[in-house]
């Protein structure tokens, strides 16, 4: 039995086919809450993500990209370790289905499988769905389960890993083990699924057909198919070479959680447990599959409907932890969500820029302006006080709980819970009213109740929101250590809202979740849907052009969106005013001893004596055809050297990359040029 305090997590392996999306985010930002918390608990934890980057789908998009399949893996991973970073993600291994020691584990694997006749060669004839990657049966068919365009009839010779021989194995597992798939629903799909004869899985793909994957060591004109690959991570992940005597995974295997979505149910709780069956290592202790978001209408996100949500958006408009916040509030862990931005912003602002906001900085901006910047004495407690302490209390056991079942909505209510009766103790307490009849004792307990209630949830929603916990704490001059003690402590005693020292200085500091009063900027011009040529011709107030402009119009219409970009960067007066651009005459010019693309140049600015530029203009002109040349110069630039050569001004120039032409002007050098 593994020690209780060590805690193994995984999320699927990401498909590099595509860039993330929230779907994907959001297994992520829940593996990554309970990992935060089990640390915070003081556990051990490992918590495993990555790519998986074999088979077809990755292949055609590859081939369709003209990219070599693991070049393309390694641009398109960089995406996915992005998402990672930007949502905070505290994985321990990121593995890639490419990686070597995964490669290695595969082949063992295999290798021992087939030795022992639990693999063999068969011939076969079907349907075969090409996105999915799986054989279906004819019944499937007829059910109309797959797009009939998406289906190729093949036969071939392949590999098969003898599945079918374990189905009652598994049967009994999962009826003897009630956790072993949840939410319950799902394990009753699986038992259902169990209900038809279960075959055995076809684990090759033949080279000639697909040759992008880990070959096979007894037959090397097969690679292995992507799922008997993919599953392996798992284990590989945690330093499992696929031999028979293999420790090395045994401090982190089984697993405490697989997170996957439903839509990988079967694979997962099928294919990965009779795999386990064969090469004796124990199931994952729980197999947890969550809910799809999908859009406002029900619609699956997909890239040819235009509606799959980018995290990057979300994040660079309400920032990563209310990004984190909303998909493990919205929805309970299991159920399926629709996502909509104005769902979103409303999350935001009833939950975190009024509830908590109201709480963390109308809270605090009282104590500071009444009792001065420091943690006021907690005086002698009313009911009131007690009531809240008691419902804290009660909170911390419900969330631990709730944390513990990863019902993340369930154990967020239970912090809200107290928020909510906290932001009602400030208004049945009236503390202005209290300050201002001068009852120094009294308004000095209220105001620590607050602050003592803002600690709690700062420490409480720590997993959930990593960077606002850090910035409330902050406040408090506490920091994650802190919050770790305090919840060990809580988890053990109960919290009797006596975290803080009397004296300790807080702060202010800025509001944590500032308020939206409408849609984001960003999120608007995204939403609206981009005009036809016609239309904008209508627009800009054309009603048809000739043949002669029409491309010069059509160019315009291409470019719209980069002006657009350019405006939201407009400077003001002032800000162009900071440059001194003055006219100059190049007195003379020389090569650069390092470099031939630029040129050292003196030019008389009109100062006392001339400055030295260098400019890299070499391509366009040589060095004689310069002196003499008037040219504009910005003289407040911050000399910098350029190949070891010290540049003390700019010239001003067309042409991006390469030189087009100086900007020029008839004028004594020294004039000021605006
Ligand atoms: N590569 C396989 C998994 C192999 S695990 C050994 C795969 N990859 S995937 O990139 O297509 O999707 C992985 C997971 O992303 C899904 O199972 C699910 O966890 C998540 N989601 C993708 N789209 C989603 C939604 N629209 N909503 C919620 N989660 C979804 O399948």
């Amino acid at each position: 039995m593994r020690d209780e305090r060590t805690f193994t997590i995984t999320t699927p392996i990401y498909y590099v086919n595509g860039r993330p999306h929230i779907g994907h985010a959001y297994t992520t930002i829940a593996a990554d809450t309970i990992a935060r918390y089990r640390r915070m608990k003081g556990h051990e934890v490992f918590f495993l993500t990555g790519t998986d980057e074999h088979g077809q789908k990755v292949l055609e998009r590859a081939t369709e990209r003209g990219m070599d399949p693991k070049a393309h893996c390694d641009d398109m991973v960089v995406h996915w370790k992005a998402m990672m970073e930007k949502l905070g993600i505290s994985y321990d291994r990121f593995i890639r289905t490419t990686d070597a020691d995964h490669i290695a584990t595969v082949t063992t694997v295999l290798q021992r499988l087939f030795d022992q006749d639990l693999i063999y060669k068969d011939t076969y004839k079907g349907w075969y769905h090409v996105s999915d990657e799986i054989f279906v049966t004819e019944k499937d068919i007829e059910e109309g389960k797959y797009d009939k365009s998406e289906l190729r009839e093949i036969e071939e010779t392949n590999y098969f890993f003898k599945m079918g021989s374990y189905q009652q194995q598994l049967i009994d597992a999962i009826e003897s083990n009630p956790t072993l798939i949840q939410p319950e629903s799902r394990k009753n799909e699986v038992l259902g699924f169990l209900r038809k004869t279960l075959g055995d899985l076809c684990i090759s793909r033949p080279k000639s057909r697909m040759s992008w994957g880990i070959e096979l060591p007894f037959d090397d004109e097969f690679v292995t198919y992507v799922w008997f690959d993919a599953l392996l991570n798992y284990l590989s992940g945690l330093g499992y070479d696929g031999s028979e005597g293999c420790t090395a995974h045994l401090k982190w295997w089984p697993a405490n959680y697989h997170l996957i979505g439903k839509d990988i149910l079967t694979t997962h709780s099928v294919y990965w447990s009779t795999m386990l069956f064969a090469i004796g290592q124990p199931l994952v202790q729980t197999l947890y599959a969550h809910g799809w978001w999908v859009s406002a209408d029900g619609a699956k996100m997909s890239k040819s409907k235009g509606n799959v949500i980018d995290v990057d958006v979300l994040v660079d408009n309400y920032g990563v932890d209310a990004t984190r916040y909303f998909f493990l509030r919205e929805i309970s862990f299991g159920a399926d969500g629709g996502f909509t931005y104005e769902g979103f912003q409303q999350r935001y602002n009833v939950d975190l820029a009024n509830d908590f906001g109201n709480l963390t900085h109308r809270g605090l901006s009282m104590a500071l302006k009444w009792l001065g910047e420091s943690v006021p004495p907690v005086g002698e407690r009313t009911e009131a006080e007690a009531a809240i302490v008691a419902r804290a209390r009660e909170a911390v056991v419900e969330y631990d709980a709730q944390m513990e079942a990863l019902q993340y909505n369930k154990a967020l209510e239970a912090v809200i819970s107290v928020v909510d009766a906290t932001n009602k103790y400030i208004d049945t307490q009236e503390p202005w009213a209290i300050n201002k009849r001068g009852d120094t004792a009294r308004l000095q307990t209220v105001m620590r109740t607050l602050l003592e209630v803002s600690v709690y949830t700062g420490v409480l929603l720590a997993p959930f929101m990593p960077a606002k916990s850090a910035e409330l704490l902050g406040k408090f001059g506490l920091d994650h250590d802190d919050a770790k003690r305090l919840l060990g402590a809580w988890l053990d005693d109960g919290p009797g809202l006596d975290a803080l020292v009397e004296g300790a200085p807080v702060s202010l500091g800025e509001p944590l979740f500032p308020r939206f009063r409408q849609l984001p900027e960003a999120i608007v011009a995204m939403l609206t849907p981009d005009p036809t040529f016609e239309e904008w011709l209508a627009e800009q107030g054309v009603e048809s052009v000739s043949d002669a402009t029409k491309d010069a119009w059509q160019a315009m219409y291409a470019r719209r969106h980069d002006e657009e970009k350019a405006t939201k960067d407009l400077i003001t007066f002032d800000d162009f005013g900071k440059l001194d651009l003055r006219a100059g005459l190049i007195l003379e010019a020389g090569p650069h001893p390092k470099a031939d693309r630029l040129l050292v140049l003196k030019v008389d600015v009109g100062e006392h004596k001339p400055r030295q530029v260098v400019a890299g203009i070499a391509s366009k002109y040589a060095p004689e055809e310069l002196v003499g040349k008037r040219v504009v110069v910005v003289c407040n630039l911050k000399p910098a050297k350029l190949r070891g050569v010290m540049s003390e001004a700019m010239l001003m120039a067309a042409g991006e990359k390469e030189v087009v032409d100086l900007a020029s002007v008839v004028a004594t050098p020294g004039e000021v040029v605006r």
